[in-house]
């Protein structure tokens, strides 16, 4: 990983860090996902093909609760991630559940080369919540998923909706302002904090972490020009995690925008969904 430019090597340090937090932590639930519960989204058992006996890869996996979930639905999955401990964490997991997947430590970019074997080769790729904010190009991503997929293959992302990344998470009370790009810039927004999304009781060392938003508009030319056709995008009025601290939590783990006057919420959406095909 000596390669990696200096926010891509800061926010490995803190994902890095992250994992034993996460993996403690009740809102990943490892206890329950070795109790046999899967941490997919009805949505994305929904939206995604069915995956028995198709080959998927899950592109910035974690610890790999996701990558293991779809193993276990019958997927022949593998899982890449940067964070060696991520990667480790996963392995293990693997083990103490028994079930069969693979694991490789690859920065995105350097993916290809790390599976070079596995080119053109899977039914799914498969990217959800939290990954390509991490990327500083969107096309470059693009390419890499449509590089591994089989002609026929279904590219799914479920992600942050771009929108949700431009907003000012101090504005008062559900007042949607505008403080960030919406658009992919070459140098990354800086966070800085010693709080964790899934323990906020946790104190991280690396609080330093940049992050790249890519409007919906870069996101899906990316693909196309990646050699996909799209099925659907997708947005929702939800998320499934507190993106903005004034979201309201509701059954399910889903949480909204507060509702106004009794009417539900729809000014903006959340998180979306994205389905292409290898031409
Ligand atoms: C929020 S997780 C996304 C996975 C899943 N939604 C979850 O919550 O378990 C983001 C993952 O992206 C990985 N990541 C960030 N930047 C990366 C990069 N440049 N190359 C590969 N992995 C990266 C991190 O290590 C982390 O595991």
């Amino acid at each position: 990983m000596s390669s990696l430019d200096p926010y891509r090597a800061a926010n490995l340090a803190r994902w890095d860090e992250s994992v034993a937090i996460h993996a403690a932590s009740e809102f990943y639930g490892v206890d329950r996902f070795l109790a046999g519960e899967s941490t997919l989204l009805p949505l994305d058992r929904e939206e995604v093909d069915d995956v028995r006996g198709q080959s998927l890869l899950h592109l910035q996996c974690h610890f790999g609760l996701d990558t293991l979930s779809w193993a276990r639905a019958g997927a022949d999955a593998v899982g890449v991630d940067f964070s060696p401990a991520a990667i480790s964490t996963a392995r293990d997991l693997a083990e103490r559940a028994g079930i069969s997947a693979e694991f490789v430590e690859s920065e995105l970019y350097a993916a290809p080369q790390a599976l070079s074997d596995r080119l053109a080769s899977f039914d799914i790729v498969y990217v959800n919540l939290g990954a390509i904010c991490w990327l500083p190009d969107i096309r470059g991503w693009a390419q890499v998923c449509a590089g591994f997929l089989k002609p026929g293959g279904q590219l799914f992302v479920r992600d942050v909706h771009p929108l949700t990344n431009t907003l000012d998470e101090e504005a008062p009370d559900g007042e949607l302002r505008i403080a960030f790009p919406a658009f992919e810039t070459e140098e990354p927004l800086q966070w800085c904090g010693d709080a964790d999304y899934a323990d906020t009781s946790a104190q991280m060392v690396n609080q330093t972490s940049y992050e790249w938003n890519h409007s919906l508009g870069e996101i899906v030319t990316a693909v196309i020009d990646a050699g996909c056709r799209i099925d659907f995008l997708h947005e929702q009025e939800y998320t499934v995690y507190r993106a903005l601290p004034w979201l309201v939590e509701g059954p399910r783990g889903i949480f909204r925008l507060p509702d106004r006057d009794r009417v539900p919420d729809r000014r903006l959406p959340l998180m979306f969904t994205l389905s292409a095909r290898k031409t």
